[in-house]
């Protein structure tokens, strides 16, 4: 074989390899390894934040001297060009180009000819891709933050017009004192409330810049990492470059807040589905948030709440899967790292799904008040108070409990609730009950009497509900 030939035929094979780092390799990367390698199908999603730190990262070559201002230029404009091609759906996305990084990159060579290859000065996809998840996911974090306000305006408002109506409280599933459905419809918020300051702990975290970190080790050019980190709106360039490019730690911070976001939902989801339901009747949800039986001309299922409750489960799964993936990886990149992006991506998708479902559905429950009521009367709900009325008279809590209990074991045989006893029927249980008894065994009377803050008393339920909603305005 001559000389010549063999040149030929080598660099034919090398047009075969990568273009971005066939450099040292002499065939082509096998067919399926280029599949299984390749992330472009999923990671295409993080264009937009590809393309804002790969011009800021062009703006800060230029403004160190490493590109002339035309060449930065050019490159910039290249860039925007295929931004608006791919928003367009104009753009070919190519999986022997393995991600969305060296897609665009390469489509900006091809466009601007060899300043594109300038590009990528003092940089890798290393931290290039750590700086685009947190780039989008802060953006997402920031989507998230309104829909739960939503949702939580949603809660408050309903719990305000709530404030009075009385339920059955539950401990064990079992009546257990009288409550009002405004107070528990504010136990909800506090749940939520406490996810809202996880998200944005995550979001404080999150918020550091990884460009400049390189591969690992930083780069030997006189970059500006202040610069880049201002100019994408990171509070600061991160402080270590081995720790910038390989921890997914923001990641999985993201996926716990959405963990117990989506846990705390589904306890929503099943209160909401057990009340709905012909034994509870507490209340109606909308038609427009159930569907019918195919087979049982009777049935509205509570859809929109049990796929809540059973979304619960993957995002649940997706933090196990970011936890189990970055387990024992040593420092400092990995290719183990490009299996952040779908359980990620899959859970803001989830998340907001859901969010955008209860926001919309919680300010259109109706409540039925006779059926809340009825039930609390059925239980026996008022023995704790009918106790500390004894207490209050000079009877120790212990004696006060059996002689309720006892109390109750007879209305339970003559099937009447506390209040409707006689003053003769309850003196049979202790001489110290007198008229004033009936005051705070009612229900009414049972709730106005924990009037205290975080207290179930329909006045306190008002001024809780009027202060949370006021907290969600300002945020
Ligand atoms: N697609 C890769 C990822 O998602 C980008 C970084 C690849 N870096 C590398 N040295 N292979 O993590």
């Amino acid at each position: 074989m001559s000389e010549s030939k063999k040149t030929s035929s080598d660099s034919a094979k090398k047009a075969q390899t990568n273009q971005s780092w066939g450099g040292r390799f002499n065939e082509p990367v096998n067919e399926f390894v280029a599949r299984f390698t390749a992330s472009v199908s999923f990671d295409q999603r993080l264009f937009e934040h590809d393309i804002k730190g790969s011009v800021a990262h062009a703006t800060m070559l230029a403004k160190v001297g490493v590109l002339s201002e035309s060449e930065k230029k050019s490159i910039i404009d290249g860039l925007n060009e295929i931004g608006a091609e791919i928003r367009v759906g104009d753009f070919e996305w190519s999986q022997q180009l393995e991600d969305v990084h060296m897609n665009i990159e390469s489509a900006l060579t091809a466009r601007i000819g060899d300043v594109g290859k300038k590009l990528h000065t003092g940089r890798s996809r290393n931290d290039q891709v750590a700086t685009d998840i947190r780039l989008w996911l802060r953006d997402q974090i920031d989507q998230i933050s309104i829909l739960l306000t939503d949702l939580q305006k949603g809660v408050t408002g309903l719990a305000l017009a709530e404030h009075d109506t009385i339920m059955p409280g539950f401990t064990h599933l079992q009546t257990a004192q009288p409550v009002t459905f405004g107070h528990h419809l504010l136990a909800w918020n506090e749940m939520l409330e406490r996810d809202f300051g996880r998200l944005l702990d995550c979001r404080k975290r999150l918020n550091q810049s990884p460009l400049g970190a390189a591969a690992l080790a930083g780069t030997t050019y006189p970059i500006d990492r202040v610069f880049t980190a201002n100019q994408l709106g990171f509070d600061y360039p991160s402080e270590n470059s081995l720790d910038s490019v390989s921890d997914r730690d923001f990641a999985i911070e993201f996926c716990a807040f959405a963990s117990l976001l989506t846990t705390h939902m589904s306890r929503m989801s099943e209160e909401l589905i057990l009340w709905a339901s012909a034994q509870f009747q507490f209340i109606d949800l909308p038609d427009r948030f159930c569907t019918g039986s195919s087979i049982m001309p009777q049935k509205k299922n509570p859809d929109v709440p049990e796929l809540v409750r059973g979304k619960t489960g993957r995002v649940t799964g997706h933090l196990i899967s970011l936890l189990t993936l970055m387990k024992s990886q040593p420092l400092a990149y990995n290719k183990d790292n490009q299996e952040d992006k779908e359980p990620l991506f899959d859970t803001v998708d989830t998340v907001q799904d859901c969010l955008r479902a209860f926001a919309d559905m919680i300010p259109a429950i109706e409540s039925n008040k006779e059926k809340m009521y009825a039930a609390a009367k059925n239980g026996f709900s008022t023995a704790t108070d009918l106790a500390d009325y004894l207490v209050r008279n000079g009877i120790a809590f212990r004696d006060a409990h059996e002689i309720v209990g006892k109390a109750v074991a007879y209305g339970i045989e003559n099937n009447k609730d506390l209040s409707e006893m006689t003053l003769d029927e309850l003196n049979i249980f202790s001489s110290q009950i007198a008229a004033d008894v009936f005051e705070v065994l009612t229900l009414e009377g049972s709730v106005c009497s924990r009037n205290h803050i975080g207290g179930t008393a329909p006045d306190q339920v008002k001024a809780a509900a009027a202060r949370a909603l006021e907290k969600l305005v300002s945020r």
